[in-house]
């Protein structure tokens, strides 16, 4: 993809974002429809079902209640829900972080290594699909986007353009930092979670297959985040100058991040 697709590609994403981060406000795009908030769709209630649908209209759910053991659903005390929402939050923010990060790596970095295009854009494309899934997920559950928004978008698009002059080191150093953190923190968020189900599971407790499939959303956008880092290493990250120093501050201003978008 040359910058100038790149770049359009990378606004219309934060179109969709802006819109989605509106829409649950006010404007409520179809597509996008506020049905669930988490205080009342992810495992709230002992009375299923869940999605809007009857068991008698949904032939799976049907074959589930007439083979699966009645057990009591697994509900989320308060504080379980805080950190869902909190999740949904930041991990909504990181991502679209990430798509101006490699926006604004991009053209820097192609123009002086033009066979690094179909990996940026790989690694792009994946931060744009990442992005999709929170803003559908941050709608649908009608969390509240960060109000960091603007700043981190200046300090995304900053970071990323700022490593991409310095070079491909630096800009592979820049992406190692960052998923060496977004890695860690979707594993915690992982954790947390199955944490949850195996304590449910030792009540005797079901629990709710929508946040069974958040787990495994998590999943693999993890697997593709450490595939992120796994390329920066192979794109020589290591041989950037100075390597410390950038990859330190970089993590540090994750972490940071990580903290306010989960609260702002
Ligand atoms: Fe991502
Ligand atoms: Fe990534």
């Amino acid at each position: 993809m040359d910058p100038a697709t790149l770049l359009r590609h990378s606004l219309s994403v934060q179109m969709r974002s802006i819109r989605a981060s509106t829409g649950h406000r006010c404007l409520r795009p179809r597509s996008l429809r506020l049905r669930q908030p988490i205080s009342r769709c992810i495992a709230t209630t002992s009375n299923p079902p869940h999605n809007g649908q009857s068991p008698q209209s949904d032939p799976a759910a049907r074959s589930e209640a007439s083979s699966a053991p009645k057990k009591p659903r697994m509900i989320l005390t308060k504080e379980q829900r805080d950190f869902l929402e909190g999740a949904l939050r930041v991990n909504q923010a990181g991502e679209v972080a990430a798509t101006l990060i490699y926006a604004a790596q991009t053209p820097p970095v192609t123009r002086s290594h033009p066979h690094l295009r179909p990996l940026m854009k790989h690694m792009y494309d994946q931060e744009a699909g990442h992005l999709d899934t929170f803003n559908h997920l941050v709608a649908k559950h009608r969390v509240r986007p960060t109000a960091m928004y603007p700043i981190w978008h200046i300090a995304a698009s900053f970071l990323g353009w700022s490593t991409g002059v310095m070079g491909r080191e630096a800009a592979m150093a820049c992406t190692e930092a960052v998923e060496t953190e977004i890695g860690t923190h979707y594993n915690d968020q992982i954790r947390v979670m199955l944490d949850w189900f195996a304590d449910a599971e030792a009540k005797g407790e079901q629990v709710d297959p929508e946040l069974k499939e958040m787990v495994v959303t998590l999943k693999r956008i993890r697997d593709e985040e450490l595939e992120h880092l796994d390329h920066a290493v192979e794109n020589d990250a290591k041989e950037a100058r100075p390597y410390d120093p950038l990859v330190n501050v970089i993590r540090l201003g994750c972490r940071a991040a990580i903290q306010v978008s989960q609260r702002v």
